[in-house]
């Protein structure tokens, strides 16, 4: 098949190249000329384990093409990708305006039937819009299809290549059969395609991505509740998880969630909620606790040093949202930053890919290291806020050394207690007990 991605962000990129990657061809547009420029130049313009080695094979066989003409590519293409954003808006409903507006375009420069498929994440409602803002110009028949994404940053391409099912919504059998044939490479283990009317399939990714948020909340209650009674919020989440009814993941404790979804796809859907009347109780309280729950290490180190922080040097390890991306929105390693700072403190952070996404937001406010321990030198304490691998076993002997205070705010709950008691280290996690070495 001959298919054109609109938008080549983490989503576009990767849906594209593995759509090459099973033999179609093609065509990935985007307005942002530095980066199409990059991708011609044969570089991944994100930081994506295992995209590169795809990314290269299907440039280098022909399969994957890059432009900023957005006619170019839908002269070549029977399917149409919409991987567009969809940013909050500023009452935290989706931002449809990039959605509508290459839509309106599509009208005047489709020649022949086209399938239309948005694959960004929209409220309900969203595929009429898209229609209508297609028809407005439009003289030939299009159909518009919701497919929308789950594949988490960090396992993009694992996540595209087998999915645990794929969702489409439409009702037209023209359009199914397309998507049908297009999805068949990959599900052969039997992971099904779920077909469905287009407001379902766009509710799905709601749905879905707040169920999420709500797990991980309701345990990082649970874990703030551990620190009030004394219980061990590892224990409990061992305890609950064993029960095939809840399942253990995305039962870890943390500082909230962020990243590019769930934040703004819970007050999306919240909001849509109130578009069509209907009160979300469940997800205001999801945003309030995730609000608070990002800054949380703050509260705990303001509790040891007090609220003024001026003097104090703090390294953080860790500046993406999650481990394995190099995505900073909405990360809690930056809200913590913007507290640190606001009490007057300083920050070295060190992360091994987000570091120049966080220098283009923050250039000059915080300091960078060019490693982990280098970030650790006179500091008076030591936040972890990003769960990468590489800080998981680290040399608890040179940090002992480095740091100023041995001293460590964990917001990801890496290290065992038993450790950092026989290394000595001051240590605060999440719903686990404060370690304070005599
Ligand atoms: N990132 C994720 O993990 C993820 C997962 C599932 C779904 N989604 C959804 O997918 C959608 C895209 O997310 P993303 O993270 O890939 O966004 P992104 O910001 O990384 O990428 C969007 C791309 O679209 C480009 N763009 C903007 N306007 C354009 C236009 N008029 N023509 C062509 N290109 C244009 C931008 O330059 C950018 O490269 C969102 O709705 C998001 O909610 C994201």
């Amino acid at each position: 098949m001959n298919i054109a991605v609109v938008g080549t962000g983490y989503v576009g990129l990767v849906t594209g190249t593995c759509f090459a990657e099973t033999g179609n061809n093609v065509i990935c547009v985007d307005i942002d000329e530095a980066k199409v420029a990059k991708m011609k130049n044969g570089e991944v313009p994100i930081y994506e384990p295992h995209l590169d080695v795809l990314f290269d094979r299907n440039i280098r066989q022909g399969r994957l093409h890059f432009t900023t003409d957005l006619k170019e590519a839908i002269d070549q293409c029977n399917l149409i990708f919409l991987a567009l954003p969809t940013p909050p808006g500023e009452d935290g409903s989706a931002d449809l305006s990039y959605i509508l507006a290459v839509a309106e375009q599509l009208g005047n420069m489709i020649t022949e039937y086209k399938v239309i498929v948005d694959k960004s994440t929209v409220p309900v409602g969203t595929a009429e819009k898209v229609h209508a803002a297609v028809a407005k110009n439009a003289s030939v028949d299009f159909d518009i299809v919701s497919n929308p994404e789950f594949l988490r940053e960090g396992f993009a391409v694992d996540d595209f290549l087998k999915p645990d099912r794929v969702v489409v919504g439409t009702n037209s059998a023209r359009a199914r059969k397309v998507m049908e044939e297009l999805y068949k490479p990959y599900v052969r283990q039997g992971n099904p395609i779920i077909f469905m009317d287009e407001r379902s399939a766009e509710l799905t990714k709601y749905a879905a991505n707040s169920f999420l948020a709500t797990k991980i909340t309701f345990m990082n209650e649970v874990a703030n509740f551990c620190e009030v009674v004394g219980a061990d919020v590892d224990k409990v989440r061992i305890g609950i998880g064993s029960d095939s009814r809840i399942g253990k993941r995305f039962l870890f404790p943390g500082i909230g969630y962020g990243g590019s979804c769930f934040p703004k796809d819970v007050q999306a859907l919240a909001k849509s909620g109130k578009e069509f009347g209907y009160d979300f109780e469940i997800l205001k309280s999801v945003l309030e606790v995730n609000d608070k729950q990002r800054i949380i290490l703050v509260d705990k180190i303001k509790a040891h040093f007090g609220d003024d922080l001026k003097g104090k040097k703090f390294a953080m390890w860790g500046l993406a949202f999650k481990a394995d991306t190099d995505d900073i929105r909405e990360a809690p390693a930056l809200y913590m930053i913007d507290e640190l700072l606001n009490a007057g403190a300083e920050v070295c952070a060190y992360d091994p890919e987000a570091m120049d996404n966080v220098k283009m937001q923050y250039d000059g406010k915080i300091d960078y290291a060019d490693d982990q321990y280098a970030a650790l030198k006179d500091a008076d304490g030591l936040i972890v806020s990003t769960e990468w691998p590489v800080f998981r076993t680290p040399n608890f002997k040179l940090m002992a050394e480095l740091l100023k205070d041995k001293l460590i705010f964990d917001g990801r709950n890496l290290y065992d207690l038993e450790l950092m008691e026989e290394h000595g280290f001051q240590y605060r996690s999440i719903g686990r007990s404060p370690i304070d070495p005599s």
